[in-house]
């Protein structure tokens, strides 16, 4: 059952997200691969980001680099049809926006064609070219700076980028380009905070941190990562408000004991026979049985 009619529903927009960067209000993404959490975040956050972060999260991957078109396709097909009113972001995977600008409208206009109302992408200046093909193919973009997961080889891992001077005037000054080309939002990552200010202050696009601190327009955190389903080891910028690996995991020990001791399940979650129908099959046996007409 939908949360509310769709009549009713208001869907983000993003003339609607530029308004409310301009009213202060602080902007909500989380990431939602399948349709079970997109209808867990919909009612609650303004944007669900299809992230290529379902590598990792999901998929088992060490990282995103193996994340291809097709599995992005196939995650943002069971997110779109709970037809969410947050703005859906798909996320550009890596070698989907590098080749050609052919290749790139074509990736991305498919995501829309899917149900995405924009896409995401990875990277500064090197990527201002795709960006401008994408905007005048009508395809709104959401740019990425700092720590670029697609990048994890180029910066020897995943580690906290702009820390030096010119790095952070670097990404200021790709943050800006990335508006100039036409960019509606930029995700800020793994940046130290008094950067990441200075990005939100000067631009008039909202940028949404996740490792960057307080002083963006919004922040996004891997949905996996808020409810505490990851196992082991989350980066210090993670906050997670429940013990979900813990929770869930608590949950099927105790079905599986009720399975076992014989508690599960009762009568009352058990279908029935109609009168007289359990006696015509006790009588049955392996030896007298009669075959069904095919
Ligand atoms: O793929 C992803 O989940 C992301 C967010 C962490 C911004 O890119």
């Amino acid at each position: 059952m939908s949360h509310t009619s769709e009549a009713t529903v208001e869907r983000v927009s993003i003339p609607g997200l530029q308004r409310w960067k301009q009213d202060g209000r602080r902007l909500v993404m989380t990431t939602a691969y399948d349709a079970v959490t997109a209808r867990i975040a919909d009612p609650i956050v303004d944007m669900i980001l299809i992230g290529d972060s379902v590598g990792n999260v999901c998929l088992g991957f060490e990282n995103t680099l193996p994340v291809s078109m097709t599995m992005m396709n196939h995650h943002l097909e069971a997110v779109a049809r709970t037809k969410p009113r947050s703005l859906l972001v798909a996320d550009m995977p890596f070698l989907s926006f590098h080749l050609s600008r052919e290749e790139t409208i074509r990736n991305a206009g498919g995501f829309l064609q899917r149900g995405a109302d924009a896409v995401k992408l990875e990277g500064g200046a090197k990527r201002v070219e795709m960006i401008r093909a994408l905007v005048d193919s009508e395809i709104p973009v959401m740019g990425h700076l700092g720590l670029t997961p697609q990048s994890v080889n180029a910066m020897g891992g995943f580690k906290v980028q702009g820390r030096k001077a010119d790095d952070a005037l670097r990404l200021l000054d790709d943050a800006h380009r990335l508006q100039e080309a036409g960019c509606f939002a930029l995700v800020l990552e793994g940046i130290p905070a008094e950067l990441a200010a200075r990005a939100t202050e000067t631009l008039t696009i909202p940028t949404i941190g996740i490792g960057a601190g307080p002083r963006c327009s919004g922040q996004v955190l891997v949905f996996h990562d808020v409810l505490g389903l990851i196992e082991g080891h989350v980066p210090k910028f993670v906050r997670a408000y429940a013990d979900g690996f813990r929770v869930l995991q608590d949950a099927l020990s105790r079905w599986v004991t009720d399975v076992r001791n014989g508690a599960f399940p009762t009568p009352q979650e058990s279908y029935r026979l109609p009168e007289g129908i359990g006696e015509t099959i006790a009588n049955w046996t392996p030896s007298n049985r009669t075959r069904c007409e095919q």
